[in-house]
């Protein structure tokens, strides 16, 4: 049967062909729950040319990316990488790989990121028991305890910064408390990594993830993930496969450990970002980074504070990367905010679940942690505020 010698081809779709012209985004100061702007160094990183995944040089980079990220955590856990995707990527990693289907995990609820950690814990099968706390407080160690005696759990996950509400979980004794009930401590690390004091050894804690695009200055992309040797070991006697191929850690360390063998293609080039990002951090110190961004918060909230108006979070609790501001009664708030996004160019946020339409939420996340910064959103609120209060405030 001889072939044909030309193949007849349908004609083009022409729909979907639209002459758009190159892109052209505009610069924006970030200065909502994230993404933050991405260090100028980060960028001229992200854009260098690729090179392959398996290259020499490219291996020397995972292994200089993995220390820094140890040092950014105060860790010296073996399985410190970062995920392909973002921050919910390696929260999932977080599950997918120690949580197996009928086990008890705890989740410490007290804004949304704690309801996407039950969630995902509720995909993977796992008997999910909560505690709960209004948005804007945090845990005591004596909920954490009574709560750990009667659930049992094998896991307890909580989130260190919860960027929904601005509250920074005090972590002394929590470490303890999860080793004497035999359970692993999962953190979520998102908004506190490089701006806020975190010590995962010290604090033991056995699980945690991040994100690139708050406190590392670089864009969204990857998700910086560890795991302890508590962990690494409940990992080696599970009783089945890791649910989720993409997010297996035993996987994704023959790659990154010292096989250097093809999981998935990395993306090279946030690798170049988050490289470059790391060692800023590193070349600042992390002792001056958490400092710069306490007084730059501190600033903040004494100068709202001097406007009359009102932080949600009570002192001892708040987060220096995110700050919670309740809207005055009788403003607009959403209207507030696109004001500032159109006119000015810089993006705040709104609240997220319960505190939807009662707060912004303004971040001051590495890069964008600046004395200058404070001043820009001070003089706003000064001058721009009052136009949008309504005759009943
Ligand atoms: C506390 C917290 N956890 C998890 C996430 C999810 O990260 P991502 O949006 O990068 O997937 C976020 C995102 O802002 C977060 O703030």
């Amino acid at each position: 049967m001889s072939l044909p010698t030309t193949q007849t081809l349908p004609a083009v779709n022409q729909r979907h062909k639209k002459d758009f012209g190159p892109i052209a985004t505009p610069e924006r100061l970030l200065l909502g729950p994230g993404p933050s702007n991405a260090h100028p160094t980060v960028l001229n990183a992200l854009s260098r040319p690729p090179i392959g995944h398996l290259d020499p040089l490219y291996v020397d980079l995972m292994a200089e990316v993995q220390e820094l990220l140890r040092y950014a955590w105060q860790t010296d856990n073996r399985l410190t990488l970062p995920m392909s995707g973002t921050g919910s990527a390696a929260m999932e990693a977080t599950i997918a790989n120690c949580v197996e289907p009928g086990e008890t995990v705890l989740v410490a609820v007290k804004g949304y990121f704690g309801n996407r950690l039950k969630d995902m814990a509720d995909r993977y099968g796992a008997n999910v028991k909560t505690i709960e706390k209004s948005w804007g407080e945090a845990f005591s160690l004596e909920e954490l305890e009574a709560a750990l005696i009667s659930v049992k759990p094998s896991i307890l996950a909580i989130v260190h910064a919860e960027t929904s509400t601005g509250v920074c979980q005090p972590m002394h004794g929590i470490g303890d408390l999860c080793r004497k009930h035999n359970c692993l401590l999962l953190l979520d690390t998102v908004t506190s990594l490089g701006g806020v004091p975190l010590f995962i050894d010290e604090w033991r804690v056995d699980l945690a993830y991040s994100c690139s695009q708050k406190g590392l200055s670089c864009p969204p992309g990857l998700g910086p993930f560890t795991m302890g040797p508590r962990a690494e070991s409940k990992l080696s006697q599970r009783k089945g496969k890791v649910p989720n191929w993409y997010l297996d850690v035993s996987l994704l360390n023959k790659y990154w450990g010292s096989d250097r063998v093809y999981h998935h293609t990395a993306p090279v080039n946030m690798n170049f970002g988050i490289r470059e990002a790391l060692r800023l951090l590193a070349q600042e110190g992390l002792e001056n980074s958490w400092e710069r961004h306490k007084i730059n918060a501190e600033k903040l909230w004494s100068g709202f504070e001097s406007l009359g108006l009102e932080l949600h979070v009570p002192e001892e609790l708040r987060l220096p990367t995110l700050t919670t501001l309740r809207i005055p009664k009788g403003v607009d708030g959403k209207a507030f905010a696109l004001h500032l996004l159109n006119s000015h160019g810089i993006e705040i946020g709104g609240g997220l679940g319960d505190l939807a339409g009662k707060v912004w939420r303004i971040g001051l996340m590495g890069y964008n942690s600046t004395s200058e910064n404070v001043n820009k959103v001070l003089n706003l609120f000064e001058t721009e505020l009052p136009r949008f209060r309504g005759t009943d405030s």
